[in-house]
Order: C-alpha cells, then structure tokens, then sequence
C-alpha cells in the first residue's frame, strides 16, 4: 500500500479453459478464461466464473466470449479485457497509483512469432510494463520441482483445453518439443459431436465438460473403477416440441479416443 507507484511482479499462465495468476509465490487468481461484454459499447462486464455462468446464454446486449482457442489468442480486444480484469483481481487495498507490472506470461511452445507478439502487446496494453514470455513445458518444469539445469532429460506432457504440450528438457532448455492443438475442449466437443449423432441430444459444452469429467475414459473397461452412471439433460434436436430429455450416459459410455500423440 503506498502513495507513489511501485511494481509489482505477476506470473500469468493466461490458457484456453483456465487463466491463472501468481503474485509472491501465491496463486491469487483461477479464473475459467471467459469475459463478458456489453455488444453495444464492448465494455467489460465481467470476467472469469462470473462471465462463465452467462457462457453460452443469449442476451439482447451481453456477449460471452473465450477469448483464447488452441492455446493462443483469438480475440484481440477481449483478451486484453479479459486480462485487465484478472489483473484487477489481484489488486487489493486502497492505494492513490495502481502499481506497474513485471509480467511473466506462459505461452505454448509451438507458438508463432505472431502468436508470441500478440501475448504480449495483449500484456503491455492490460498495464504490463515489463512483460516476459516463457514457454509453458519450461515453467511447468520448474513449478513442478524438476531440477531443470540438470543434464538429464525430463519429459513433460502438459494437456490443456486447447493444446497439448510435450517437451524434453534438459540443461535449462527445451532439447525437443512439440505442441499439438488437440487438447480438452476437443474431447468436450466430440462428446457434443457424439451425443447429437448417436441420440439426437444437444448439450452445451458446459455440459458436455461435466459428461468428460464424469464418466469420460480414456480406456474401454475401466472393470471395478468405472463410475458412476451420469444423468444427462438436453433438448432433442429432432422432436418438434423440443422435449427436454432426461437421459442416462452408462458407466464408461463415453471413451475418449482422440489419439493425442500421432
Ligand atoms: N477431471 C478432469 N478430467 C478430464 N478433463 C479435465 C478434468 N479437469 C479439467 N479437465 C479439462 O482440462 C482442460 C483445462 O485444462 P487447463 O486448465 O490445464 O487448460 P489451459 O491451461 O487453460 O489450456 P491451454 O494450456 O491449452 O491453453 C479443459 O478442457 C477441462 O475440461
Ligand atoms: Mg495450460
């Protein structure tokens, strides 16, 4: 808390489905990475859970938006919102001057130098100052423990919402690495792809998130470890009264097969 500005030091893995940020080694926001606007003057009207709860909802004059796919920025303007918000979070207290920020900011290891120039004018524009990128494999690296000056290699597979990040590294740098945009929110919209084609169901991807957390396998008998049967809801897409339907997914119904390593 003071009168003069000063800087404060932020650590920001800004991701598809999930932003967080850390300020003095403490997570201090996680937030899903959503923001809302008003379609008329494109202000902000809320960010993170709050946004998330109007995702998918239509209104006369609020827009939701994700503003990350893939793992890198889609929308420009609501990315910078989104940010600006997030960050807001983090400031507490009453002071006169909001502090300058040194950011550093996770990107995926695959990113272009578009890609890589786009975080971080989104970054510089939401009041970052100083803002330093690192690549996601490395920072997981370090934020798990991995010694990662050792020479020895050390494999990390990092699957987000919308990429997957594999890296071997080794001697404080990333030997090998590949970053593939298939990830979680694929395996959400095959569920959607799934339960539309095989009964007629529309889910939102919401709830299709739920049906992957739920009863989602990546094998096909999971024996005594199965779970639980999971209760669906979702309009019929063929029925003209669009009945709800209450429906029933069996236990391990849904096998995530998406081969995430080709
Ligand atoms: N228990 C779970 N089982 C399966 N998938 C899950 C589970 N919990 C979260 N997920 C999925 O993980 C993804 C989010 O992971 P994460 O927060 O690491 O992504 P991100 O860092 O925002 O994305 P990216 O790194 O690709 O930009 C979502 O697709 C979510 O549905
Ligand atoms: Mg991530």
């Amino acid at each position: 808390m003071g009168f003069f500005s000063f800087v404060q030091e932020i650590a920001m893995d800004l991701g598809t489905a999930n932003t967080i940020i850390i300020s003095d080694d403490k997570i201090v926001v996680d937030e899903p990475s959503v923001v809302a606007l008003d379609r008329r003057t494109d202000k902000m009207i809320a960010v993170g859970e709050k946004a998330k709860m109007m995702y998918e909802k239509t209104h006369d004059s609020i827009r939701t938006i994700r503003p990350l796919r893939d793992g890198v920025i889609a929308d420009f303007t609501a990315c910078e919102q989104m940010m600006r918000g997030l960050i807001r979070m983090v400031h507490t207290g009453s002071r006169l001057f909001s502090p300058s920020l040194r950011m550093v900011i996770g990107v995926p290891s695959g990113s272009t130098e578009v890609e890589l120039r786009a975080v971080r004018d989104s970054a510089e524009h939401a009041d970052g100052r100083d803002v330093y990128l690192i690549f996601e494999p490395m920072a997981a690296a370090i934020g798990i423990g991995i010694d990662v000056e050792a020479p020895e290699g050390n494999m990390i597979v990092d699957i987000g919402g919308g990429s997957t990040e594999i890296a071997v590294i080794s001697l404080g740098g990333i030997v090998s690495n590949n970053s593939i945009r298939v990830a979680g929110d694929d395996l959400t919209s095959d569920i959607q792809e799934y339960m539309s084609r095989q009964h007629n169901v529309k889910v939102s991807e919401r709830m299709a998130e739920r049906i992957k957390i739920h009863v989602g396998s990546a094998l096909t008998d999971l024996g005594e470890e199965a779970p639980e049967d999971y209760i669906v809801h979702g309009p019929n897409r063929i029925l003209l009264f669009r009945w709800k339907f209450r429906f029933v997914i069996k236990r391990s119904h849904i096998v995530l097969t998406r081969q995430l390593l080709r």
